[in-house]
């Protein structure tokens, strides 16, 4: 998709869901491009509306930028609750399992995600898919014996890639892990995928979503469209 019309479909997504954070609320707020969007537009609205909430953020990025519009940003252990959080993802299938973890901020994501009563994904149309897994599945892993791990991986057929920075060292998480991208194509078998990556010792946490997400908002050609997930058990959540 073209770079300028998929900005333009996530900008739409992020102001769309601008929507659903009221006064009062506690509000997730995710990270990713699609969620800088979002950002601003509740910065938007702080200002012109005078909307109040108070916001947890799943990456220090977001977090400095929702300060610079002066939204109250808070630790997520000084709150008790959060009733929605908004944000982005990687790629999501029809029974909306998702990747994430792309901005390297999956492990406060899931952490944020599973803490909220309420969960939506702003992605454009071209994140949809019938099977997840051509976006390489980030694992976030302990530096510490990260070289065996890469190793068992790589016995396992899961073609993992060290993520590097710029500067060709690699980068580190908010919780200063290493990021290593499982280049896999497709993935059939995403809860066991799932148990297995999570059974790995040095393995924090990893970017498989699974039937989490309550909503997604989809930037299409045309206005948002919103995909209720009607298989959401609430299993994880009140
Ligand atoms: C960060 C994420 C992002 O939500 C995901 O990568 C989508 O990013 P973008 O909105 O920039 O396409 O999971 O860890």
């Amino acid at each position: 998709m073209d770079q300028n019309l998929q900005n333009k479909l996530k900008k739409e997504a992020g102001i769309k869901a601008a929507q659903l954070v009221k006064d009062g609320m506690v509000a997730g707020l995710g990270t990713g491009t699609t969620v800088r969007y979002l950002v601003d537009e509740l910065g938007r609205r702080v200002k012109e509306e005078g909307l109040t909430f108070t916001g947890v953020t799943t990456s220090r990025r977001t977090a400095k930028q929702a300060e610079g519009y002066g939204i109250k940003i808070v630790d997520i252990d000084d709150v008790d609750h959060i009733d929605l959080t908004i944000d982005g993802a990687d790629q999501v299938d029809k029974n909306f399992n998702g990747i994430k973890g792309g901005g390297a901020a999956l492990l406060w994501e899931k952490i944020v995600a599973i803490n909220s009563r309420h969960y939506v994904w702003i992605v454009d149309q071209s994140k949809l898919a019938d099977t997840i897994g051509s976006f390489p599945l980030p694992v976030e892993v302990i530096p510490f014996g990260a070289g065996h791990v890469i190793s068992r991986f790589k016995a396992k057929g899961y073609n993992p890639v060290l993520r590097l920075g710029e500067d060709g060292k690699p980068i580190r998480t908010d919780e200063n892990d290493y990021i290593v991208d499982l280049h896999l194509n497709r993935i059939d078998h995403p809860k066991e995928l799932g148990a297995d990556l999570i059974n790995t010792v040095g393995v924090v946490e990893h970017g498989l979503f699974l039937n989490m997400v309550d909503e997604v908002i989809v930037g299409n050609e045309g206005a948002p469209k919103i995909l209720k997930n009607p298989y959401k058990g609430g299993a994880i959540r009140e």
